[in-house]
């Protein structure tokens, strides 16, 4: 076929809402946004593992250690799918990784930030998970099908883990002085880079205008981020906790808050790489990655086993 008349029937599916499947044609630069996009999703489910998993072992009782112990394994199981989408795009589990390790890929800006204590992990599973949702609730739509189809069970456990961080802070809300200020001083500190996940503001996000066209994002980071805000400023005020933000305002005309502004300085800092908790991170995945080289090699050694017998 003409790539003119490829490019048709890529559009015209665009356009019936179809979705975009691996053996399909697709021009070039939808392949490499998707490649971005999945892959810095994977990483940031991956590396969203060490904030909470060094919680693990303190958690206040068996149940909250269970609980917490199943939210980080989940976490693992998201990358897991969402790096088999990736690769359903043309590139290799080895080269996603190396992206990684090497700070070539991004991952989320949130996991930069320490888990100073046990409110941390209700903060991130409230907060975090929550804005994390708020994003993937539209992914289900995505064009493209693997992606599309990985959210769905991504997003229901992502709504367990909301949950469970939300009653950690409830809990800790309703407890002694000592635990409400704790609570508290968590969502002090994870309100702003919670708000900052969405990305830039539409007119400084250069990849939103293709990722809407194609319809890879159905809704925008601006409108994300006030969706977030309107949903989480109630529940907070349900549990008697409030956010830091002397911005913050109901405004009628619109149903939704006025906010204040992240600081966007610190969000390209840390995306940058030098967040408080960057060369640890990459530290600590890099430090898996090669304490796991003996169960590659014994996987690989196993396929290639399996396969020599297939064909005898
Ligand atoms: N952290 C790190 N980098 C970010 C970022 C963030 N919060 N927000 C934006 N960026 C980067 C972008 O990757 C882009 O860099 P690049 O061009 O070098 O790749 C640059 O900043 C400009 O941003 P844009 O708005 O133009 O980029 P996007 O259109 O891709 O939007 C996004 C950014 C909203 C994060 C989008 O990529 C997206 O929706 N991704 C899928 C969802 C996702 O990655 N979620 C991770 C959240 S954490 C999580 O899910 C784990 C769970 O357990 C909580």
């Amino acid at each position: 076929m003409e790539n003119s008349e490829q490019e048709r029937n890529f559009d015209a599916k665009l356009e019936r809402n179809e979705t975009i499947e691996p053996k399909d044609w697709m021009p070039d630069n939808y392949r490499k946004h998707l490649i971005r996009q999945i892959s810095q999703h994977a990483h940031s489910e991956i590396v969203g593992m060490l904030p909470e998993g060094n919680w693990i072992t303190r958690a206040p009782s068996l149940r909250r250690k269970m609980v917490l112990l199943a939210k980080v394994q989940d976490e693992g199981g998201h990358g897991l799918y969402l790096y088999s989408a990736a690769e359903t795009l043309g590139i290799t589990r080895e080269e996603l990784v190396s992206q990684l390790l090497t700070g070539k890929a991004k991952y989320s800006s949130i996991f930069n930030y320490p888990t100073l204590t046990w409110a941390d992990i209700g903060a991130i599973g409230w907060l975090v998970d929550g804005a994390a949702i708020m994003n993937q609730v539209m992914l289900q739509r995505t064009s493209y099908g693997p992606y599309a189809r990985a959210m769905v069970r991504i997003c229901k456990e992502e709504s367990f883990h909301q949950r469970q961080g939300y009653e950690i802070m409830m809990v800790l809300a309703k407890g002694s002085p000592e635990q409400k200020a704790m609570a508290q001083d968590a969502i002090n500190r994870w309100w702003w880079p919670s708000l900052m996940m969405f990305g830039p503001t539409d007119e400084k996000s250069p990849n939103s205008a293709n990722a809407i066209k194609w319809k890879i994002k159905r809704e925008s980071n601006d409108q994300l981020r006030q969706k977030f805000v309107n949903q989480t400023v109630p529940q907070a005020e349900i549990i008697g906790l409030t956010v830091p933000d002397k911005d913050l305002v109901w405004n009628e005309s619109k149903k939704g808050y006025d906010f204040g502004t992240p600081d966007w300085e610190e969000f390209y800092n840390v995306i940058a790489g030098n967040g408080p908790c960057n060369k640890d991170r990459l530290a600590a995945r890099t430090k898996a990655h090669a304490e796991g080289a003996w169960v590659r090699e014994a996987a690989q050694a196993f396929a290639d086993k399996r396969k020599e017998l297939e064909v005898i």
